[in-house]
This record gives structure tokens, sequence and C-alpha cells, in this order.
């Protein structure tokens, strides 16, 4: 196994961005294998309770060779539907590594998972009814909504009051839920909840922690209690921001669990499933400066990262610190800008506001903390091609782990017709 000397690293590890970009082109994910493994590490330890498991959620980035690092590190896997589950076989998890997660799936979905002995998280009433026809005499895991939820917005809060995800805990639904268990031979094998994504104040993590522990003792035969992800990192590092406070955390869970595993007479496994924390700070996207211009009053940089390449800030207002690299050297003016991308609509916007120091066309940008929820959330709008993705290895090599479109890719499943 790889050690790590712990002190703090920086995703390019020392390599050129103007040199990353001239040879792989722009815009490009870079991304530093060190940073994903040690993530991996702090996550493994975030308890003590011995009988705990990580399961990476891939939704937050499914390359392969992110898989196959974190799989390496010996975590397990989420999956949100058959493609991340194949992604997953494809580097070698095996079906009991995976938990398919599923939110108002098909039975082709569900089947998929059935036939190769995945064990699915099914989070309502309406698809364990489904489910139990499909496969009866199985386990299954259900996912309740602890009627809590944290984020760091409101399209990404996924329980409470108002959100599709979970079951509602009421006496009711746990008594509809013991009669299709009891038609269909099911047994409850895991209870689950997920409360959204970025928090960086647990307080209603563990809130939920306490009422998820509470409905799962009316589940008898429990292997397990998934906690979920949404474990958060800091943003805007350049304005001091910290990351979640560890420590605090693993001694309240640590309670929690320990008199959980107590009450339930069994020292039960316990599992969460972080994407972003793993991800997220190990990559920046890169890209060039194509333009700059003022328009009444405002300074615009205009760059070539399109919301079609990272779509966080269009998508959730989301801060992402922003770097720039100039050939030139000597003290620069510091001046306030909007750093935009290329893509024709308003929202197309990296940052607004932004202090950087003066810049101009040819220097390299860089969009800081996109590891996660970052290329597997970019496009082909406005036929642009999805950037290249590369790795910087553990011994500073970087290598392509994924290569950009092809212009004749973005017409090739198109069918023209007869005219
Ligand atoms: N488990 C479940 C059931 C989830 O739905 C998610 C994320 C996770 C775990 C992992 O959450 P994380 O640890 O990464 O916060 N695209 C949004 C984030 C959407 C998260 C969706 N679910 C963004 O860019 O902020």
């Amino acid at each position: 196994m790889l050690e790590y000397s712990g002190e703090k690293l920086n995703v390019f590890q020392g390599l050129s961005p103007k040199s990353l970009i001239k040879r792989y082109g722009s815009p490009l994910y870079v991304y530093n294998e060190k940073i994903i493994r040690e993530n991996c590490r702090k996550m493994k330890s975030l308890v003590s309770y011995h009988n705990f498991n990580v399961h990476y959620s891939a939704k937050a980035n499914s390359n392969l060779a992110i898989l196959q690092i974190i799989r390496d590190e010996g975590l397990m896997v989420d999956a949100m539907s058959p493609g991340e589950i194949f992604a997953e076989m494809e580097v070698g998890f095996t079906p009991k590594q995976i938990l398919y997660v599923a939110n108002n799936v098909k039975k082709e979905d569900m089947l998929y998972a059935i036939e190769r002995g995945i064990l699915m998280s099914i989070d309502s009433i309406s698809q364990l009814e489904q489910y139990g026809e499909l496969n009866p005499g199985s386990k299954v895991a259900l996912r309740f909504n602890p009627g809590v939820g944290d984020g760091h917005n409101k399209k990404t809060i996924t329980a409470g009051k108002g959100t599709k995800f979970g079951i509602e805990i009421s006496i009711e639904n746990i008594v509809q839920i013991r009669e299709i268990c009891k038609k269909f031979h099911i047994k409850i094998v895991g209870v689950h909840m997920h409360i959204g994504s970025l928090f960086t104040n647990s307080a209603v993590f563990i809130e939920s922690v306490k009422i998820i522990c509470g409905v799962s003792r009316n589940f008898d035969d429990l292997d397990f209690i998934d906690l979920g992800g949404g474990f958060g990192v800091p943003y805007r590092k350049q304005e001091g921001e910290e990351g979640l406070n560890l420590p605090k955390l693993r001694e309240d869970l640590d309670q929690l669990l320990y008199a959980f595993a107590r009450i339930y007479g069994k020292d039960i496994e316990f599992k969460i499933e972080p994407g972003r924390f793993i991800v997220a700070e190990s990559s920046a996207i890169l890209g060039t400066v194509t333009s700059i211009k003022r328009n009444y009053g405002i300074k615009f940089v205009g760059t070539d990262i399109g919301f079609n390449a990272f779509l966080r800030p269009a998508m959730y207002d989301a801060h992402h610190d922003i770097e720039i690299f100039s050939q030139s050297k000597g003290p620069k003016l510091v001046e306030k800008v909007h750093i935009v991308g290329n893509i024709c609509e308003n929202s197309d916007n990296l940052g607004e506001n932004r202090m950087i120091p003066q810049t101009k066309e040819g220097n390299i940008v860089a969009v800081m903390d996109t590891g996660a929820y970052g290329h597997v959330m970019s496009s082909n709008y406005n036929n642009m091609l999805r950037p290249a993705q590369v790795l910087i290895r553990h011994n500073s090599q970087p290598v392509l782990i994924r290569e950009r479109d092809r212009i004749e890719d973005l017409i090739s499943k198109d069918i023209p017709i007869e005219l």
C-alpha cells in the first residue's frame, strides 16, 4: 500500500498547467491520485466503531481509473443505475460490494441488479411491492426519509418535507412494509438514508442518524444501517473556509453507533456512502482565457470552460475558487471581473465579481475542486466536445484516463432521414 506523508497535497503536484494543456488540449480535467487515496483513508477511519464500511457513491465521478483507485483503497460502491453497476463491475467490484440505490426505477433496472445478485435499497412502498413480485424470497434494504435534510442548495437536499426520496416514517408504513414482506417472503436486511449533499456542519446529519436508528428498531433481521453521504468539502478556500470537523463528527457518531449496537444486541454494520468527499478536491478543470471585454461597466474574462464542460456554477450557483496562471512575471494589478464560458446562455458563468490578477488571452485558468459532479455532469450542449480527463499518478506522471470527444462523436448516434 502506498504511504503518504500527510503533507498538504496540490492537485498539479508541481506539473505546469500550461504544459498539461499543451499536451492534452483545453479545457481539461486534471485529477490527483494521492488526494483521492488520502480521502478514501479519511473516510474509512471516520469512526472507531469496528463494523464500519464506506461505499463510494459513484455518481460523483464514475471514470474507470478513479473507480480502480477507490477499489484499490478497499472501499465498496453505490450505484444509481445499471450503467453505474456496469462500470463498477468492469473494474472488478463484486456484486456483494455494490449497493444499488434505486429511486423510481423501472422493472428492467431492478432485473439488471437481481440477475447479478446485487442488493437494492428500495425507496418506496410501491417499489417494494414491485420488487417482491420480481424477486420473492429475497433480501432488500429500505430507504427511509428521516423528515430532516441538509445540503448546499435546495436542489441537493434529499430528505425532509417536499422531497421525493425515501419512505416516510409512520406506523401505517411500517405495517404495510411488514405485510408486503410477509406476502413475498422478503427479509429487510438494511435500513438506509441520505439526507442530501454537502453539509459542513453535521448537526442535522447527527439528528437524522438518531431518527434512522429509531426506525431501525422495527426490523429484527438487520445486517446494516447505511447513513448515506453528503460529507462536505470547503469550496471557498481562498476565503479561508475550513472543512468538516471530522474529530467532532467521529465523537458524535461513535456514541450513537455503539449505543445502537448495544440496544439492538448485535454488532450491526454501519455504512456511509460519500461521493463528493472522496473526489471533489482531487481535481481542477483547466481552461484557456479566450477573450477580455468590458460591457457596460463590467469586465468579462471569457474562457473555453462552458457549462457543457462544468455545470455546477450554472446549475446551483455553486462557488468554485478560480486561479489564473500567466506566463509574465512580476506584480499584477488585481481587478474585479466576471469569469464566463463559451456557451450561448447567460447562465454560463464560472464566477461573478472575482478579484483576480490582470489577465490576458492565452492565460490558463483553473477552476478548483471539480472532481465531484464535474465531468459526470458534462454534456455536448451547443455541440461542444466533452473534455479529456488526465490523472496525475502517485509518481507525478500524468496519464490520460478519458479522451476528449471527437467531433464525429457528436453525430454518431443521429440517423439522417431520406429526403
Ligand atoms: N447517496 C445517495 C443516495 C445520493 O443520492 C448521493 C448524492 C450520495 C450518496 C453522495 O452524496 P455526496 O457525498 O457526494 O454529497 N450534483 C450535485 C450533487 C448531487 C448529489 C446527489 N446525490 C452537486 O453538484 O452538488
